[in-house]
């Protein structure tokens, strides 16, 4: 049996209870393999895949995931949505450490990764896919409702960076990100989302604030900020996903 949604997991969400492994498929790509097997079982109860962004072990930094073979290998296991948690640092006011919000927009400052499939390679196609728009609007919708429901308010949806790591940003690249329009920064969301698109897959983010963006208010210790709120974050996207997934 096909299972058709998938959660990406990254920083936070190594194990987590609600997952319930049946079977761990190595999928093989013509990109190379996954980060990880995939895990094909129940989260929360529904069906579903998770994969580990950064590999087992949390060891793949965000520049050298191969997001192609990621996404090759969820499509080819049957999925068709996809939910992408990420850690990120809050750059609005409004998004402080610890809480959640669903991204309607990004802004991609990553370079030198292998960011499409319409790569020139004797086979590939030239694709320019739509990107106007680059979450699929009823996922999202799906997500921002089920945190209604679990009584976990999101703290906005907000644009979100995406820069290339894995160390963190300087100060001025910060302001630079909010003079572009950015609410918040990570390291993953990128080429990831575009992928999803150029496969037909519908693609949306959960994201969670664990740290401020660098001088957003003042510098400081960023890693002891992260330590100091990844849980209650992780809390409230487990909250969301168990609200979310029996509903898709
Ligand atoms: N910058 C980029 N990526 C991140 C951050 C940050 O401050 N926090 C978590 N992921």
């Amino acid at each position: 049996m096909s299972t058709n949604i998938a959660v990406i997991g990254g920083t936070g969400m190594n194990q987590w209870p609600g997952l319930d492994i049946e079977r761990r498929l190595v999928v093989d790509t013509p990109y190379g393999p996954a980060s990880a097997p995939l895990l094909e079982g129940r989260i929360y109860g529904t069906r579903a895949i998770f994969l580990a962004r950064h590999g087992e072990g949390h060891k793949i930094p965000p520049h050298a995931i191969n997001y192609r073979a990621n996404l090759w290998a969820l499509q080819q296991a049957g999925v068709q949505s996809v939910i992408a948690i990420a850690a990120v640092g809050g750059i609005a006011p409004w998004f402080k450490p610890g809480e959640i919000a669903v991204p309607a927009d990004l802004v991609d400052y990553t370079w030198g990764r292998e960011h499409s499939y319409s790569d020139g390679r004797p086979g590939s196609t030239l694709q320019h896919a739509e990107f106007a728009e680059p979450y699929a609007q009823a996922l999202r919708r799906a997500l921002i409702e089920a945190a209604a429901r679990a009584a976990t308010p999101l703290a906005g949806e907000g644009v979100l960076a995406v820069t290339q790591g894995p160390r963190l940003e300087t100060v001025a690249e910060i302001r630079r990100c909010a003079r572009d329009g950015c609410d918040m920064v990570g390291m993953t969301g990128m080429p990831e989302a575009a992928l999803a698109r150029e496969l037909g897959l519908d693609y949306a983010c959960l994201a969670v604030s664990v740290n401020w963006g660098a001088g957003v208010q003042g510098v400081g210790d960023i890693h002891a900020e992260i330590a100091q709120s990844i849980e209650a974050g992780m809390a409230k996207v487990r909250a969301v996903l168990a609200a979310a997934l029996p509903a898709l």
